[in-house]
């Protein structure tokens, strides 16, 4: 929680002029990317980079692991690319690799070069097929105790076919805008 709050007045300083999306369960991430001590961290909707900052400043903290975050090039801005994982501080992103081409193609890229998805955080297309898309891709590389988040699972009946999907309840977490879904395999 004291990570989420200096985070959050950073990001007060910066200075963003478009609409970039809102920010992750924050608190969340940065304490399962403590707790897992993951090799191999995968999220998709990077923004201005509050889920990507948690991340990788839990990495930085534990001494190891790769983010691989996947956005898509804002099609309103042709300087979108300047505002993109803004938070990210520069001492972190050796652990970082991030796509800018859409979940689609990021994704398979990104599953062609990873084993394992320790932690996948959800948070890019909010539509039902993006979220199957993405969790069947990131359920095939993930085991016993891994850890799958999505964030804004009030949008629709999603979490609810994938608990059926795999067989498991998960934890959800409400907030005072959204709710988040938690499941470990
Ligand atoms: C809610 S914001 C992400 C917030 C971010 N996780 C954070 O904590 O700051 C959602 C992001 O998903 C991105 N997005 C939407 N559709 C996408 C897609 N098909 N592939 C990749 N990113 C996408 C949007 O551009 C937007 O930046």
């Amino acid at each position: 929680m004291a990570f989420e709050k200096d985070l959050y007045a950073f990001a007060q300083t910066q200075d963003f002029p478009v609409h970039m999306g809102g920010n992750a369960y924050v608190r969340l991430l940065y304490f399962l990317a403590r707790y897992l001590q993951p090799e191999t961290v995968v999220e998709t909707g990077v923004s201005i980079g509050y889920s990507s900052q948690a991340i990788l400043s839990a990495l930085a903290m534990n001494g190891k692991g790769q983010l691989y975050s996947s956005e898509l090039q804002y099609l309103h801005d042709n300087q979108s690319h300047k505002y993109i994982g803004l938070l990210v501080s520069p001492e972190f992103r050796d652990r970082w690799t991030l796509l800018t081409e859409g979940d689609r193609i990021n994704l398979a890229q990104i599953a062609q070069r990873v084993g394992r998805i320790n932690l996948f955080h959800y948070d890019s297309d909010k539509s039902i097929s993006g979220r199957v898309f993405a969790c069947n891709i990131a359920l095939e590389r993930m085991s016993k105790g891994d850890v799958l988040v999505l964030d804004d699972v009030n949008d629709n009946d999603h979490l609810l076919s994938l608990s059926n999907q795999i067989g498991r309840a998960p934890t959800v977490f409400t907030t005072k805008y959204k709710s988040i879904g938690l499941f470990m395999m």
